[in-house]
């Protein structure tokens, strides 16, 4: 079967392997349709993912269908259509029995960790996967991962209806924290630098956009709210300073989502947390947000129009790495197609 696979930081290849098989009752075959490169794929192929051991084959986002079932199995039979949960974890540690896998001690993530969803066959356990309807298009289905990461930062913020949500960045990530924190009943800022990119975020339902190169973020934020500033902002921009603007522009009693796996420290002097009382949190892959995308994308009500920027089959799969490379400011998803 064909392969993708990045056999050490700089070096993506095409490969042959056999079809794996079945080794644990409780596993599946499944045959791969669709795989979503992420930033997160750019990053293990350029070596800048610190978690990444390598050679890997790349890929957390992926759905396919199912072909073989361990003794085990009885959520699935065989002609099943599955998005698979890449993450695995041990169930003991004690965000674990938090029921926060996610965070797990051990967390081991397809595609980063251990291999991922570029393969033509991929075995995973049954607890991985989730079942999609069968109204629901590949094409649309293989968003429904990073759509989770957006699910958890409004779940993470704890978002209310009437809630005023700043979403720093309207890069991929970005824009899926648009849309669940819309659906959760927020009003919805959106800033980014490119205003393309602010355009899309417009005709995703964006109330409000800042082009933070041009206006000063912070002042709009509080000429658009009155001056209470965003009640939960979520920084999907990820650089030091936006982590110290999120402090900055989050109203009293505000939720400050972030997701930067950033290792340069951000100054914040800790009178601005006293102060508003702000809770602080991270937000990392999710925990229990595939039904959910998968409830609202079922429903139709998450608009993916224009979402899938450019898709390729498998055979140009260093094409497609070389067009994100070459456009990462206009890129939103680019899809491979295994078929
Ligand atoms: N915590 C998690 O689980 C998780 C998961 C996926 C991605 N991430 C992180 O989220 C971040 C965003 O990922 P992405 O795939 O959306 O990246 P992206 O590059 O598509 O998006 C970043 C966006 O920020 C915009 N931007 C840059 N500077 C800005 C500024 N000063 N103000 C406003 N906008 C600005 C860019 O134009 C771009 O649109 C990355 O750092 C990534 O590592 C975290
Ligand atoms: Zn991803
Ligand atoms: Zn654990």
């Amino acid at each position: 079967m064909k392969i993708g696979v990045v056999e050490k930081p700089g070096v993506l290849k095409r490969a042959e392997r056999d079809v794996p098989s079945i080794k644990q009752a409780d596993e599946v075959l499944i045959k791969v349709k669709r795989v979503g490169i992420c930033g997160s794929d750019i990053h293990i192929f350029h070596g800048k993912n610190p978690f990444a051991i390598y050679p890997r084959v790349w890929g957390h986002e992926f759905v396919g269908e199912v072909v073989e079932t361990g003794s085990a199995v009885t959520k699935v039979k065989q002609g099943a259509r599955v998005v698979v949960e890449p993450i695995m974890y041990c169930g003991t540690c004690y965000a674990c029995r938090q029921g926060r896998g996610n965070i797990c001690e051990h967390l081991q993530v397809m595609g980063v960790h251990r291999d991922g969803g570029c393969q033509e066959y991929v075995v995973a356990p049954e607890a991985n996967l989730h079942r999609l309807p069968d109204s629901l298009p590949w094409d649309e289905a293989v968003l429904i991962e990073p759509f989770t990461i957006g699910a958890q930062a409004c779940y993470r913020g704890n978002v209310q209806k009437g809630d005023v949500v700043l979403v720093m960045g309207a890069g991929t990530i970005g824009l899926t924290a648009l849309q669940m924190t819309k659906l959760a009943g927020a009003t919805v800022i959106v800033t980014d630098v490119v205003p393309e990119k602010l355009a899309y975020a417009k005709s995703r339902g964006a109330d409000y956009l800042i082009n933070a190169k041009a206006e000063n973020m912070i002042e709009k934020v509080r000429e658009i709210t009155g001056g209470m500033g965003s009640n939960v902002t979520i920084d999907a921009v990820c650089n030091k300073k936006s982590f110290e603007d999120s402090i900055e522009v989050t109203s009293a009693a505000g939720r400050v989502v972030e997701l930067s796996f950033n290792e340069i420290p951000s100054e914040i002097a800790p009178v601005n947390l006293i102060k508003k009382e702000l809770t602080i949190c991270g937000s990392r892959l999710q925990t229990k947000r595939f039904p959910v995308v998968i409830d609202y994308l079922t429903k139709g009500q998450i608009s993916l129009a224009g979402f899938v920027t450019k898709t390729y089959p498998i055979e140009q799969m260093i094409d497609a790495f070389e067009y994100v490379d070459a456009n990462s400011a206009s890129v939103r998803k680019v899809v491979i197609t295994m078929e």
